[in-house]
């Protein structure tokens, strides 16, 4: 327990729940996880977001956050960067299990299976803590259901900050609830763009344009009649990958009008 987070001494918000956390991993010095219990009314669509915060200073302190779970999960768990001097983070970091979080009610988003038409194999690219709402949607038993094949692809300046997403991958592999119907549907594409760790080195960005993805996974380039994109990362990324895909003939899509690629920011302003 630290000392900012004195949270039951303070009455939370309205618009939140007070949930305990279970678990924290942190997996290098900028980028931890962690596990906090689930209210039994709260419901939420795979890929989407809620605001999550501490009391600090007897106020409380809430940022967006990515779900990581799938909606079966009996827990919530998160990604979370250490922002150097955010204000949410920099206490965020430091919590332990048993301490309280401030948790709330209304999840939304964009990146969901309702904002996209059907289609044959789903793209999910992100860069950074863009992988959150991907560690939903794949361990998801509806994505599945509606794609044959699901293609992640992440890409961060090194290698130790793909740790999480690898570890994911492997554990839904092994899962007994969703492994089986996984199988080898699911095409983990990993780079790095500041070290050579990887056998890929590049901006996604890159690697589509010159082909590179396309022949590392053995499968055509991207089309707007058989494929369907989901792109989480910074606002840089998000304009780059959005015009190439309007100029490869895809439309963006909303929960009011499904289409065929969905975006939303990983964070706000230029990142760390
Ligand atoms: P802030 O004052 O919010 O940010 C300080 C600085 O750090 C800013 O320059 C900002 O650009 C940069 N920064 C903030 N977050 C990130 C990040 N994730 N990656 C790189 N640079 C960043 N953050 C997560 O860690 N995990 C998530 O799943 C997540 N989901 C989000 C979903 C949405 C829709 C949005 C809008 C943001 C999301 N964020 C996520 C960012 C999050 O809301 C906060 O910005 C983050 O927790 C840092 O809060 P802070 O108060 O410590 O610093
Ligand atoms: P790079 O190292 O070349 O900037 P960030 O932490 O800044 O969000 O970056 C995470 C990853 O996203 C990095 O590998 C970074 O590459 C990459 N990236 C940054 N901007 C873009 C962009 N406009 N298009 C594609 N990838 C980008």
């Amino acid at each position: 327990m630290f000392d900012n987070i004195l949270i039951d001494d303070f009455t939370p918000p309205k618009t939140c729940t007070v949930e305990r956390v279970t678990a924290v991993k942190h997996w290098t010095d900028t980028l931890f996880s962690f596990r906090i219990t689930r209210p039994q009314a709260f419901r939420f669509r795979a890929g989407e977001f809620i605001m999550i915060g501490l009391m600090i200073g007897g106020k409380p302190v809430l940022r967006a956050y990515s779900i990581c779970s799938p909606t079966w999960d009996e827990e919530l768990e998160f990604y979370s960067i250490k922002a150097p001097g955010g204000q949410l983070t920099t206490e965020l970091q430091h919590i332990e299990v048993g301490d309280g979080v401030l948790l709330g009610k209304k999840p939304t988003g964009t990146l969901v299976h309702d904002a996209l038409v059907p289609g044959e194999h789903l793209y999910l690219f992100s860069t950074g803590t863009g992988l959150a709402p991907f560690a939903s949607i794949i361990r998801e038993p509806e994505t599945y259901e509606k794609f044959k094949e699901v293609i992640l692809t992440h890409t961060c300046r090194t290698g130790e900050e793909l740790e999480y997403g690898k570890q994911l991958v492997e554990d839904i592999r092994k899962d007994p609830l969703v492994g089986e119907l996984v199988g080898d549907r699911l095409i983990h594409f990993t780079s790095t763009t500041r070290d050579d760790t990887q056998s890929q080195r590049g901006r996604i960005t890159d690697l589509i344009n010159n082909g590179e993805l396309f022949e590392v996974i053995g499968r055509p380039d991207i089309d707007p009649a058989t494929d369907r994109v989901m792109i989480c990362g910074s606002e840089a990324m998000l304009r780059d990958l959005k015009d190439m895909m309007v100029e490869r003939g895809f439309k963006e899509g909303s929960n009011a009008a499904p289409a065929q690629f969905v975006i939303e920011k990983a964070f706000a302003g230029d990142g760390v």
